[in-house]
């Protein structure tokens, strides 16, 4: 398969530079892209061999990657947001047995297929907007036959839909109910019970722990990150979104792959992920929709040189937001990140929270042919613009999907 275009975006490290190929063209084998550069140079082809599209003066990019979601989960959360206007807060809401364990009720009782069913939708969005690679996380089932029930569904959304799924154990996500009161209690069940088994069953690529004064404390947090490590698992952290606990600087010693949220990050724990070259996950959506007010340390991330990924949280809690466009501009507008860097956070740096960086992200020659083709005349209409969706064609593997 050839493209013809006008435009083919690879990488933006820099601001303002997307590394663009104008009247680009790209090949693809098995796949994989096996060349990209000037139409002009396109090494001859014989045209019966080779199935053309021709990209027709369009923008070509990397298939969006979505590097951190929480969507598969049963019931929502409705009621909650008209409590919240009516004055109550997130942490009070969680305290009073709502939040996350509202949550966990209703996916406990979910079958498989209620939450297949209601997670679909979901991941359609994202897929209709370029969404060709999506992290999923568990942690609304909080034992193991529910989480294990979570990632099973997750494993089973990529057979459904054209999309690679990379999913994650987030077991400490919260205190279950019956473990109220007894946290070291229910950290030890997710060690020694949940995690090697999900290991063992290969439902999982990583772990993830909610480190967080609602969440678990650093003693807690490590145990986790200690167990992951052994059952070879790579580690994300939910950390710094509501306070500063350190927890960033605690996952750059277990070398994790990120931080995630980050708004309470201090420069301490800028240079440990820097360090450690983690990336910092930003999401605007759960920023936006709890009306946060303390913004992300992005100028300090990119002094210090820490890539920045753009990703949905899609959740029903804090980020009920299923749209990887809507987090391109609230990356622009909140967090004032320019299109290029909004941009490299959901495809090269995205690629890099989720491990993926030498083969997903970048057009770029032996990288997976993921693809999106927009009706747009610049790049920075993909964060400008949102509630029309540009999308013309989606490219997964090398096959069209869209
Ligand atoms: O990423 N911070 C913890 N987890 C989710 C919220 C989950 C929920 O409220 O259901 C988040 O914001
Ligand atoms: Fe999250």
């Amino acid at each position: 398969m050839a493209y013809d275009n006008e435009g083919i975006g690879t990488q933006s490290h820099a601001k303002n530079n997307y590394g663009e190929i104008l009247d680009g063209a790209l090949a693809i084998s098995n796949g994989k892209i096996v060349w990209l550069g000037k139409a002009d140079n396109l090494p001859r082809y014989n045209k019966n061999d080779v199935n053309v599209i021709d990209g027709q003066g369009q923008w070509l990019t990397p298939g969006l990657i979505d590097c951190h979601t929480h969507l598969v989960y049963g019931g929502n959360r409705a009621n909650e947001f008209e409590m919240r206007l009516q004055g109550k807060s997130y942490q009070e809401i969680a305290q009073a047995g709502g939040g996350i364990i509202s949550t966990v009720k209703a996916t406990r009782a979910a079958t498989e297929a209620e939450l297949l069913a209601s997670a679909l939708p979901r991941l359609t969005a994202l897929h209709q907007q370029g969404v060709t690679t999506v992290e999923i996380k568990s942690g609304y089932g909080l034992d193991l036959i529910n989480e294990v029930k979570m990632l099973k569904v997750a494993g089973q959304l990529e057979k459904i839909l054209p999309i690679t799924v990379k999913r994650t154990f987030l077991g400490a996500h919260a205190l279950p109910t019956e473990y109220k009161d007894n946290a070291d209690g229910y950290i030890d069940l997710v060690c020694d019970e949940m995690l090697p088994i999900i290991a063992e069953q290969k439902l999982a690529d990583s772990v993830d722990v909610f480190c967080e004064s609602i969440g678990f404390n650093l003693a807690q947090t490590e145990k986790v990150f200690n167990a992951a490590k052994k059952h070879g698992l790579s580690i994300k952290a939910h950390a710094e979104q509501l306070s500063d606990l350190g927890g960033t600087e605690l996952a750059a010693k277990y070398n994790a792959l990120s931080t995630d949220h980050v708004e309470f990050l201090s420069e301490q724990g800028i240079k440990a992920m820097s360090a450690a070259n983690m990336t910092a996950v930003l999401l605007p959506g759960a920023f936006y929709f709890l009306r946060e007010t303390q913004l992300p340390p992005v100028e300090l991330l990119r002094q210090h040189g820490v890539a920045m990924a753009v990703a949905t949280d899609v959740n029903p809690g804090t980020s009920p937001l299923c749209s990887i466009l809507l987090m391109l501009n609230m990356a622009c507008t909140l967090f004032r990140l320019t299109p290029s860097e909004a941009l490299a956070g959901v495809t090269c740096n995205a690629a890099k929270a989720l491990g993926l960086s030498t083969t997903k992200g970048k057009l770029a020659i032996g990288f997976d042919a993921d693809l999106a083709l927009w009706n747009i005349t610049q790049p920075a209409e993909l964060c400008y613009q949102f509630g029309v969706n540009p999308l013309s064609a989606l490219v997964q593997n090398g096959d069209k999907v869209i």
